[in-house]
């Protein structure tokens, strides 16, 4: 036997956080623009800017090797990047990783999830957030509501561990749907989470601090239809309280899917937030409410000792991880876009 085996390295914050959780931004570039995501007329990033399939890997194994287990896909959207089913392949082939997940706006999916699912990828995040293709429509500007049907079907027919249905509910536009959304999700056995709009990037289709919609005032309308209770965990990061991460769970009774809420807005789940991004151009975003990055495109572009490099300025960055986010409506102070933070 090997005593010399040594326990896995750990990301650690000064807060305590251990950081098991990646996402990956793979594209800035996405074939909708929902409302509250993005401006009508985008720039997107010179592809020589983002990173390529390989750097995006290289990073990955680094992160990997650092104990991360988790690796969230996200966009933009990541089916619109070329060579996406070889890099889950890739990803999901890393020792140590215990889950690739992805999210998407579903539109893609009826061409692509069974290649997904061979591929590795063990879950799906959907975006819909109405049944009503008007307002689709409206909310994604480019967005077919029967193609995003579609997509779900092929997803619940390809095998996933789980599927997970994400709303973002605006004031006046969708916040009268929660109840449809919700049975949609619960009679398929699919979750649902409903999100708060969060003041990234600035938009022009609204005002932020118009359409603002509380969890708990959604809590509230669910529980005329639904008997809930919190989740004794959540399943979708480690068993460790310390690390659950930003959604909280509800059993419903009566159904196997489960109703679920991110609250940015409302409450501040800072404290166990196990996660860091990186962005389609390589910067290490440390948390989702603050600026403070670091650029790891630079040392996978221009060093020779890529690995070690990497390790080490990402282990010094997580010492550099802020406490908290401070949201506030009415006021973009971050002006990056979701498509480039990934959701
Ligand atoms: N606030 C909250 N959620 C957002 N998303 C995109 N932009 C925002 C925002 N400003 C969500 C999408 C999707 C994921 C990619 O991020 O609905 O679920
Ligand atoms: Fe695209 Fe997702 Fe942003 Fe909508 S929310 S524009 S689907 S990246």
């Amino acid at each position: 036997m090997n005593y010399q085996l040594k326990a896995k390295p750990i990301l650690v914050d000064p807060f305590g956080r251990t950081v098991n959780y990646l996402r990956i931004s793979v594209t800035d570039r996405c074939n909708l623009r929902c409302v509250y995501c993005m401006a009508e007329d985008m720039t997107f990033l010179p592809r020589e800017q983002l990173l390529n399939l390989e750097e995006i890997e290289t990073i990955a194994s680094a992160f990997v090797r650092l104990g991360v287990n988790k690796i969230r896909l996200t966009g933009g959207e990541p089916m619109v990047r070329n060579g996406i089913v070889d890099l889950c392949k890739k990803l999901s082939a890393l020792d140590g990783l215990n889950e690739l997940v992805m999210t998407t706006n579903g539109v893609l999916l009826d061409k692509y999830a069974n290649e997904l699912a061979d591929a590795g990828v063990k879950r799906l995040n959907i975006s819909l957030d109405s049944l009503q293709a008007d307002r689709v429509k409206k909310i994604t500007r480019h967005g077919k509501l029967e193609d995003v049907l579609r997509g779900i079907e092929a997803a619940r027919s390809a095998g996933f561990e789980r599927i997970k249905l994400n709303a973002v509910v605006l004031d006046g536009v969708n916040d009268d749907e929660v109840t449809e959304l919700a049975e949609f999700a619960l009679s398929r056995d699919l979750d649902i989470t409903f999100i708060e709009e969060m003041p990234l990037g600035e938009i022009n289709s609204h005002s932020r601090s118009d359409t603002q919609v509380a969890s708990h005032t959604l809590a509230q309308r669910l529980a005329e239809r639904y008997e809930f209770e919190p989740a004794k965990e959540s399943t979708h990061t480690s068993n460790l309280a310390s690390n659950r991460g930003p959604s909280r769970y509800h059993q419903v009774k009566g159904y196997r899917g489960r109703i679920g809420f991110i609250s940015p807005m409302t409450d501040n789940f800072c404290s166990s937030c196990n996660r860091v991004r990186l962005t389609s151009e390589g910067r290490l975003l440390l948390c989702l409410g603050n600026e403070h990055s670091l650029d790891l495109r630079n040392i996978v572009r221009n060093n020779s000792n890529t690995d070690t490099d990497l390790q080490a300025a990402i282990q010094e960055a997580i010492t550099r991880k802020p406490e908290k986010h401070h949201f506030d409506a009415s006021k973009t102070d971050i002006i990056r876009f979701m498509n480039m933070t990934g959701g």
